[in-house]
């Protein structure tokens, strides 16, 4: 069966078509950064109103690869922008109603955590998920696509928000994950001890506002001393190393706590090269098998929402065409009024 996913909850505008579950016949994603990459930072009535110009030309690139028609329409519902997801979750609407097929409301973090279907890399249930975005950081055991537990996440910052943050603050442009990543690798992880927060809490949760006020707090402290300023590509290593320490090891310590022998790590911030070496070194030194999508399927995509969706119709979770957004859904809540 073929699925039509369509993905704008934040600010990539994304369309796929994906068969039987698994197989991505197409991936369109039009993202928005230029649109925002001046606020540093997604600026919510930009971002829907680009969504209203992009998705149907996005739709349309992405049905064109074939001449079947989609048998089901899944669209992300929540979490999200609300301006950006009723954009996303009318065009479905109008979709399945005109094709006469059913709806599918998907939530989008469960899309995160289900992407590696779509590689081959989806371990058996259950399982440990990292979800780490510019929206969220949690951490998830995974018993069946409606059994997931939250079982830590972080109680202010995402953890993408911190990078956007940080590069924001040393004038490095948004958004900030990916040219952190590639500072870092120059920078030497040790120039500033910053703070591991909630390292030793006892738990799987995390805050990372600290360590955002941390860096400001320290680049002004040079500039008033009038010290030398230490380059940015040393504050970003640190900064960097900070924030992976206690995501790796808080990671590594729920698996082994719940004895979860397999990690499944999504979410933007799952392009990291050094979280995905780190994460991958710690797994593999405590015998956990560690599963991560390539980076094109951890950013926002609509091939990953085709993917739950289909895992959801099988189930009988469809929607009405009265199907509402839910801007604050959390994880492994049901979707409201589906089946
Ligand atoms: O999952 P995603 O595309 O959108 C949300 O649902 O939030 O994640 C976007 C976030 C941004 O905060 C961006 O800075 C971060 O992922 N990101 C990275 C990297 N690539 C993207 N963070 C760290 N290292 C990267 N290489
Ligand atoms: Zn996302």
């Amino acid at each position: 069966m073929l699925v039509l996913g369509i993905e704008t909850s934040c600010d990539e505008s994304a369309a796929s078509l994906v068969a039987d579950g698994t197989t991505t016949l197409s991936s369109v994603v039009a993202s928005q950064i230029d649109l925002h990459s001046a606020y540093g930072g997604v600026v919510p009535e930009i971002a829907a109103r680009a969504h209203v110009e992009a998705i149907a030309p996005v739709i349309s690139e992405a049905l064109a690869v074939s001449d079947e028609r989609p048998g089901v329409v899944a669209v992300t519902a929540g979490p999200g922008l609300v301006g950006s997801l009723i954009v996303g979750v009318s065009a479905a609407k109008a979709l399945a109603w005109s094709w006469g097929v059913p709806l599918v409301a998907v939530n989008h973090l469960e899309a995160h955590v289900y992407a590696p279907v779509l590689e081959g890399l989806l371990p058996e249930h259950p399982f440990l998920a990292l979800v780490v975005s510019g929206g969220h950081t949690l951490l998830a055991e995974v018993r069946g696509p409606d059994d997931i537990e939250i079982i830590g996440q972080t109680l202010d910052d995402a953890v993408g928000e911190a990078y956007d943050k940080v590069a924001k603050f040393l004038g490095l442009g948004y958004p900030g994950g990916p040219v952190i990543d590639s500072l870092s690798r120059q920078g030497n992880p040790r120039a500033v001890a910053f703070p591991r927060a909630m390292l030793a809490s006892g738990d799987y949760n995390f805050s990372l506002s600290g360590l955002k006020t941390a860096v400001i707090r320290c680049v002004a402290k040079l500039e008033a001393e009038g010290a030398e300023p230490l380059p940015a590509r040393d504050i970003a290593a640190s900064f960097q190393a900070a924030a992976l320490d206690v995501l790796v090891k808080k990671t590594v310590a729920a698996a082994l706590d719940r004895g979860l022998s397999n990690v499944v790590a999504g979410g933007g911030v799952a392009c990291n090269t050094a979280l995905r070496d780190q994460l991958a070194r710690e797994c593999d030194r405590k015998g956990i098998t560690l599963a991560y999508t390539s980076p094109a399927l951890c950013t926002d995509n609509a091939a990953m929402v085709a993917a739950i969706g289909t895992m959801k119709y099988e189930a009988g979770h469809t929607s009405g065409l009265d199907a509402d957004v839910y801007p604050n859904l959390r994880l492994g809540e049901p979707m409201p009024g589906a089946g």
